[in-house]
């Protein structure tokens, strides 16, 4: 298989665009594909300063590489949840964070790097709190909720404009099926690559791999010799999310570009008014005890978490 622009041996043959690539223009599409997403969803403005939650893992690792690269001001943050698993999860993929986080910094010496630990900051970890609130069998959407409450704090208090994820295609896609599957309008009117700023307490959410396959941010992750954790979650067995992308890949696997068209063609026809209708989004006041905007009456439901 031969490089499409150069005709140098490919490393990468994507089916869905009909595109093989060297290495070289295969990291060169991604910037481009990057830019391009950031442009066109209007991600992220000249001079908005970005954290980038990153989880250890290669999507955002390789995120935040890319937007070093394409010239952001791009800083990081990682959440440890205080998860063992019998492989010390959180302390081994805090661990690859902090390499990158000062490779990063070796390449653009004004690159920041934040931790927020959650057993420090809060007295109790991601396992502590699901045993007291009895949802240790899956804390996976305890979990969500204090991730997403903690990027949002660190984004505000530390003045960013923006909040990027690494977030791909298959995750997004998943997440569609999984929504479809239920009918959930509220979920699918809020899917989107980008979730603006909303008033004093919320920060602008962007997700600019969200067109990007996983199996091509691992590819980039590699060729761009970044270290990052393999494994999953050790809660994550089993996820019906997981469920639904092997399913996903499988249809890729029969139909090139199937997860690509679901994801477009769901975004043009929100774009278009579908689910419109259902698009009253709830009233938004904020906690009590945070200042973070929540749908609760008083405190937050991650405030409420913590209250013994
Ligand atoms: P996940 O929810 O694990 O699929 O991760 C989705 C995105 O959330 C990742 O690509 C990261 O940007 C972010 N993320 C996940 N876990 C963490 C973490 N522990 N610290 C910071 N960001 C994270
Ligand atoms: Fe939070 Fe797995 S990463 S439960
Ligand atoms: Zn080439
Ligand atoms: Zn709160």
């Amino acid at each position: 298989m031969r490089c499409r622009t150069c005709g140098a041996t490919a490393v990468i043959n994507m089916r869905q665009h009909k595109l093989a690539l060297c290495a070289e223009h295969f990291v060169a599409w991604i910037l481009h594909n990057t830019t391009r997403a950031i442009h066109n969803y209007r991600m992220i403005a000249p001079g908005e300063r970005v954290l980038v939650a990153v989880s250890g893992g290669k999507d955002s690792l390789a995120l935040w590489d890319v937007l070093l690269r394409l010239g952001y001001h791009a800083d990081g943050l990682y959440i440890n949840l205080g998860i063992d698993g019998g492989r010390a999860y959180s302390a081994q993929s805090q661990a690859k964070a902090e390499a990158f986080a000062a490779r990063c910094t070796a390449q653009f010496p004004k690159t920041r790097f934040f931790v927020v630990d959650l057993l420090k900051q809060y007295g109790e970890s991601i396992p502590q709190l699901a045993a007291r609130k009895r949802r240790e069998t899956r804390p996976c959407s305890l979990c969500g909720l204090v991730k997403r409450h903690e990027m949002n704090r660190m984004a505000l208090e530390l003045g960013y404009d923006v909040l990027a994820t690494g977030h791909n295609l298959d995750d997004e896609v998943a997440t569609l099926f999984g929504n479809v599957m239920r009918w959930q309008t509220g979920y699918l009117v809020r899917q989107d690559p980008v979730l603006p700023a909303d008033g004093e307490g919320l920060a602008r959410k962007i997700k600019p791999f969200c067109r990007i396959y996983e199996r091509e941010t691992a590819a980039y992750a590699l060729l761009q010799g970044i270290d990052y954790i393999e494994e999953e979650c050790p809660y994550a067995k089993g996820a019906t999310s997981l469920q639904y992308k092997e399913t996903l890949t499988q249809m890729e696997h029969d139909v090139p570009g199937t997860k690509l068209q679901f994801y477009v063609k769901f975004l043009q026809a929100k774009a278009e008014g579908l689910f419109a209708a259902t698009a009253g989004l709830p009233e938004l006041q904020l906690c009590t005890t945070c200042g973070q905007p929540t749908t609760a009456e008083g405190q937050c439901s991650f405030c409420r978490l913590w209250e013994r």
